[in-house]
């Protein structure tokens, strides 16, 4: 996974070229909740951190998403970027994703963790999907990129599952928690292969 997701600029049009733009306003990150099927994407603040740090001190999710203490979830996942996802108005997880504004490669990323009490009920699916829609249709993007490590096997379905297709394998790409470099995958989504 990413770690270091960068603030979301504004520019002229949120940052989105002309011919990029989908035909909804352009919106403001952060400002409005996202409704999926099951789950709602909540724009993050201060009354997250504990569920955040609960979900991401897991050791369910600390192999993948290691090295989260109060200061780097305030950090990196609060902010515009960032949501949590409820599920009947409880925290089960968050979503962030970063953009490349240049406009020669310009591209979305995200990353999501999920509380393991949630996982494997197509809840995750559900998260992407809401998050992609966003991103294709409201800050105009056309390609989105997810990077989990090339072990995580269920991390892998779950993104093939809404459409995304392996890139590569990013050989020793991100240090676990054991201090060692791990391989990552590099997959990518265009609007043509969303299954939403
Ligand atoms: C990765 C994650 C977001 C996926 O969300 P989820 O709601 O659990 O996943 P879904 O239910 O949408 O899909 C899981 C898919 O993997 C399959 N699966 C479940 N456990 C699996 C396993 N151990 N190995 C391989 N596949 C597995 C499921 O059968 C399902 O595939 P299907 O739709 O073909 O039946 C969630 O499991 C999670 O937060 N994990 C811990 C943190 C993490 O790994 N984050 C990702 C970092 S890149």
């Amino acid at each position: 996974m990413t770690t270091q997701p960068t603030e979301p600029t504004q520019p002229a049009h949120g940052g989105i070229p002309a011919t990029l733009r989908s035909t909804a306003a352009p919106s403001t990150p952060g400002t409005d909740a996202l409704a999926g099927q099951t789950v709602v994407l909540r724009p993050t603040g201060a009354q997250h951190v504990a569920a955040f740090m609960a979900i991401l001190q897991h050791p369910e999710v600390a192999k993948w998403w290691g090295g989260y203490d109060l200061e780097r979830v305030r950090r990196e996942l609060l902010g515009p970027h960032g949501y949590a996802i409820e599920l009947a108005g409880e925290v089960v997880g968050l979503i962030i994703f970063h953009e490349e504004n240049d406009p020669d490669y310009r591209h979305a990323g995200i990353d999501i963790a999920l509380h393991p009490d949630a996982h494997g009920q197509g809840l995750g699916a559900d998260a992407m999907r809401t998050l992609i829609r966003y991103l294709f249709e409201r800050r105009g993007h056309h390609r989105i990129v997810i990077d989990p490590a090339a072990s995580n096997t269920r991390a892998i379905r779950s993104y093939e599952r809404v459409g995304f297709s392996p890139v590569g394998l990013m050989r020793q790409y991100e240090r676990g928690s054991d201090g060692r470099w791990h391989d990552g995958l590099l997959m990518d989504l265009l609007r043509d292969d969303f299954r939403g």
